[in-house]
C-alpha cells in the first residue's frame, strides 16, 4: 500500500486515478481538502476498497504517525502544498505552514515510521517528494534549461517555500538516510486542473464570454507538462529512481503565454464557436503585470531520461486538445468548483488589474 498526500488536488488525483487503473495496490490518500482539494475528482473511487481517502493535514504529527501504523506503507508520495504563485502574493502564511512547517512534520512521522521498519522493507522504502522547477529561479531567454545542479534562485514566497521543503527533504536523507526522491516539473496542464492556474482559466473564462487576462506582455514562456505524462515520472521514479537524487521533469513544450492563448482561442473557435461567430481572440486583455514575475522556466529532463527510460508521451498539441476536450465534457465540474471562495479570489486577483 502506499499513502498519498494532497491526491484530491489537481496531480495527486490524476496520479491517484491513474495509480489504481494501473494496478491494485491501494491507496491512503491524506488530503485537507483545502479550496483546491475536491472529492469530486476522486467520485469513481467511491465504492472502492483500494482507496482510503483521509481528511486532514500533513503538519498533523500524531493523525500521520496513527497513518503510518496502521496501513504501513512502502511508499509516501508527498504532492500535499499551497500551490498558486498569485496567492502566495497576496497572502505567503499558509505556503510557510504547509510547505515548510507541514512537510518537515511530514518528514519527522515518516522517518521515526521507517526506522523502525524490519531491514528488508526499510531499505525498499521511498518517500517521493513532487517539487517544482520555480526553485531554480528565471533563465534568461537564450540559457540552457535547467538541469538537477542548477543553483536554487527561488523569486517567489511560493517557490521559496518549495525550496525549503526539498532543502529538509534532502536533509533527512543526507542525515538520517531517509530514502527520499525528489522530482522539480514543469508546469502542468490536464484534466481537473483548477481554474485559477493559466490553462483552465483561460477555458473557463472563455466559453463563460470572460476576458482572458494576459499578465504583462505575454512573453513570459513556460515548459509546459501533460500531467498524466508526469503521473508516469512519478512511478518510475517511485520505482527506479535511486535515494537521494532529484529529477527533472518536463514536457519538451516551451511556449509563450501569448502562444497558449492563442492556441486554446483557436481550439475554441473550432469546437465550440461564439454564437456571435466572432473568435475567442477578441477576448483576450493584456492586464498589470505579476509582482517578480519569472520570465522563463525550461527543463532538461535528459537525467530522467537516461536513467529511468521516461519520455513524455504527448506533445502541447495533443496534451491541449485532450484538456480542452476535457473541460468542454466536464461543465459541471467545472460549475460546481467555482464556488463563492473562487468568485472571492478572481475579485482579489484581478479586479486591480485592469487593461
Ligand atoms: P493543488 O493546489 O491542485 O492541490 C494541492 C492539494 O493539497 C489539495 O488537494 C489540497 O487540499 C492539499 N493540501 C493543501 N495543504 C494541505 C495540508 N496541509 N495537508 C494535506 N493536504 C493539503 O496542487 P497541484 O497542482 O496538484 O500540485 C501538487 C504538487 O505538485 C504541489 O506540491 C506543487 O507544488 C507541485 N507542482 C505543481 C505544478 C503544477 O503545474 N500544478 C508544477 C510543479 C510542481
Ligand atoms: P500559472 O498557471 O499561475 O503558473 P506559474 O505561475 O506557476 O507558472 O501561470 C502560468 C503563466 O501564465 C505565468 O507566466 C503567469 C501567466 N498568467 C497570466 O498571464 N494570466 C493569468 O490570469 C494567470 C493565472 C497566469
Amino acid at each position: 500500500m502506499i499513502l498519498v498526500t494532497g491526491g484530491a488536488g489537481f496531480i495527486g488525483a490524476n496520479f491517484v486515478l491513474d495509480w489504481l487503473a494501473l494496478s491494485d495496490e491501494p491507496v491512503v490518500n491524506l488530503d485537507k481538502l483545502t479550496y483546491a482539494g475536491n472529492r469530486e475528482n476522486l467520485a469513481s473511487l467511491d465504492a472502492d476498497a483500494r482507496h482510503v481517502f483521509v481528511q486532514g493535514d500533513i503538519g498533523d504529527g500524531e493523525l500521520v504517525a496513527g497513518l503510518l501504523a496502521r496501513h504501513q506503507p512502502r511508499v509516501v508520495v508527498n504532492f500535499a502544498a499551497e500551490s498558486h504563485v498569485d496567492r502566495s502574493i497576496h497572502g505567503p502564511e499558509a505556503f510557510i505552514m504547509t510547505n515548510v512547517v507541514g512537510s518537515f512534520r511530514l518528514l519527522e512521522a515518516v522517518r521515526v515510521y521507517w526506522a523502525g521498519l524490519p531491514s528488508d522493507t526499510r531499505d525498499a522504502f521511498r518517500f517521493l517528494h513532487v517539487s517544482t522547477d520555480e526553485v531554480y529561479g528565471s533563465l534568461a531567454p537564450a540559457a540552457p534549461a535547467f538541469t538537477e545542479s542548477n543553483r536554487y534562485e527561488p523569486n517567489s514566497p511560493y517557490s521559496a517555500s518549495k525550496a525549503a521543503s526539498d532543502h529538509l527533504v534532502r536533509a533527512y536523507h543526507h542525515t538520517y538516510g531517509l530514502p527520499v526522491v525528489t522530482t522539480n516539473c514543469s508546469n502542468n496542464y490536464g484534466p481537473y486542473h483548477f481554474p485559477e492556474k493559466f490553462i483552465p482559466l483561460l477555458i473557463v473564462n472563455a466559453l463563460a464570454g470572460k476576458r482572458l487576462p494576459v499578465y504583462g506582455d505575454g512573453l513570459q514562456v513556460r515548459d509546459w507538462l501533460y500531467v498524466g505524462d508526469h503521473c508516469a515520472a512519478i512511478r518510475r521514479a517511485i520505482e527506479t529512481g535511486r535515494p537521494g537524487e532529484t529529477y527533472n521533469v518536463g514536457g519538451r513544450s516551451e511556449k509563450p503565454n501569448i502562444d497558449v492563448v492563442r492556441t486554446v482561442c483557436h481550439l475554441l473557435d473550432e469546437w465550440q464557436p461564439r454564437r456571435d461567430g466572432r473568435s475567442y481572440l477578441e477576448q483576450i486583455e493584456y492586464v498589470k503585470d505579476r509582482p517578480g514575475h519569472d520570465r522563463r522556466y525550461a527543463i532538461d529532463a535528459s537525467k530522467l531520461e537516461r536513467e529511468l527510460g521516461w519520455w513524455p508521451a504527448e506533445t502541447f498539441e495533443s496534451g491541449i486538445r485532450k484538456t480542452i476536450r476535457w473541460y468542454l465534457d466536464h461543465a459541471d465540474w467545472v460549475s460546481r468548483v467555482q464556488s463563492g471562495a473562487y468568485r472571492d479570489w478572481v475579485h482579489t486577483n484581478y479586479a486591480a488589474r485592469a487593461a
